[in-house]
């Protein structure tokens, strides 16, 4: 196990203890079953009249900790828990003692003592949230760890998928198995990228990673039923989905991407789409650089589905929320 901070230290008691059932940690945590019911759960709150959905979670407390910038993430979660009557609050470290140096041992320690009865964790550090899930004992939602796993994005990408391509058949290990979805750009940082390529294939879909070779993986994550493929052309050629991803400028560490070359390779644009996938549906988990990875024509056009994903957050999230703060309902 790293360590997040110079004060963070994982105790004997927390290394020995299990995450809380109700955490979501990794993508891989998720049988299909419990996959399948918790979006038939999102189907449920999304149908819900309001007075009902505000008793689900009726004065929870539901922590949103996050220590890296976040709009879709942070603001869905933040409303998915309003939504189900629970308070909530967000400690950034921006305006915290993260910033004198609290470790996220005590930080998580600190909230639960103040009544956080579920925690909502970004950070930079791959892991933290299974830290945090051992030292607190809370369940612990993963929104985005480092360049490891981004589990709700994968969720509501497969609602958004199943939804836009009239998938309705029970989730099994074939559901999507006419499905190719290319996922193209910065493969190598994105937590988003490995979720999904952990999550699609188990349910029968092909993967084919596709970006500039400094930009992926050495190998296609060491996964199943995943691809590379360096030409974006002929990897939108078989596209049933082009998910495209931002480049992390963040996370480069001194890599060097020329902007012209990296649009001329790998920009999902109007010509490109109508040429090689002109009815492919297009997915970007945000936040886009308009202009770099994708042009306007694709982002706002009839094969988008960027807008989509951002609503099927909010009720895939709802849905996370209350399997962690309500055993008794099974999802
Ligand atoms: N998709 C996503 O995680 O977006 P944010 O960084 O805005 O939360």
């Amino acid at each position: 196990m790293p360590c997040y901070s110079r004060l963070d230290v994982m105790t004997a008691a927390a290394a020995n203890s299990n995450p809380h059932t109700g955490s979501l940690l990794s993508i891989q945590d998720l049988s299909l079953d419990t996959i399948s019911s918790l979006l038939a759960l999102a189907n449920t709150l999304e149908a819900e009249p309001h007075r009902d959905r505000m008793r689900r979670l009726d004065g929870r407390k539901v922590a949103l900790l996050f220590y890296e910038s976040s709009t879709r993430t942070r603001t869905s979660f933040e409303l998915a828990a309003k939504s189900l009557g629970a308070m909530t609050t967000l400690v950034s470290d921006k305006s915290s003692s993260i910033e004198k140096g609290e470790s996220l041992h005590d930080t998580g320690v600190t909230l639960r003592a103040l009544g956080a009865e579920c925690i909502i964790l970004r950070s930079n550090f791959s892991g933290a949230p299974e830290l945090l899930a051992r030292c607190t004992g809370l369940p612990v939602l993963n929104a985005g760890d480092g360049m490891h796993e981004h589990p709700s994005q994968a969720l509501l990408d497969l609602r958004t998928m199943l939804k836009r391509l009239r998938i309705n058949e029970a989730l099994h290990d074939k559901t999507l198995s006419d499905v190719t979805v290319v996922i193209t750009g910065d493969v190598r940082h994105s937590r988003v990228a490995r979720s999904n390529a952990m999550l699609l294939p188990r349910l029968g879909a092909r993967v084919l990673l596709c970006g500039p070779p400094n930009l992926l993986p050495d190998q296609a994550l060491s996964l199943p039923h995943v691809e590379i493929v360096r030409d974006f052309d002929a990897a939108l050629r078989q596209a049933n989905v082009a998910m495209m991803l931002r480049i992390q400028r963040e996370r480069l560490a001194g890599l060097d991407i020329d902007a012209g070359e990296y649009i001329d390779g790998y920009q999902l644009n109007a010509a490109r789409l109508a040429a090689h996938a002109p009815s492919a549906l297009v997915m970007h988990p945000g936040p886009m650089v308009r202009g770099l990875e994708i042009d306007s024509a694709c982002a706002d056009g009839p094969q988008s589905a960027i807008e989509d994903q951002v609503t099927h957050g909010l009720y895939t999230r709802m849905a996370l929320l209350v399997r962690a703060l309500t055993p008794e309902v099974q999802p």
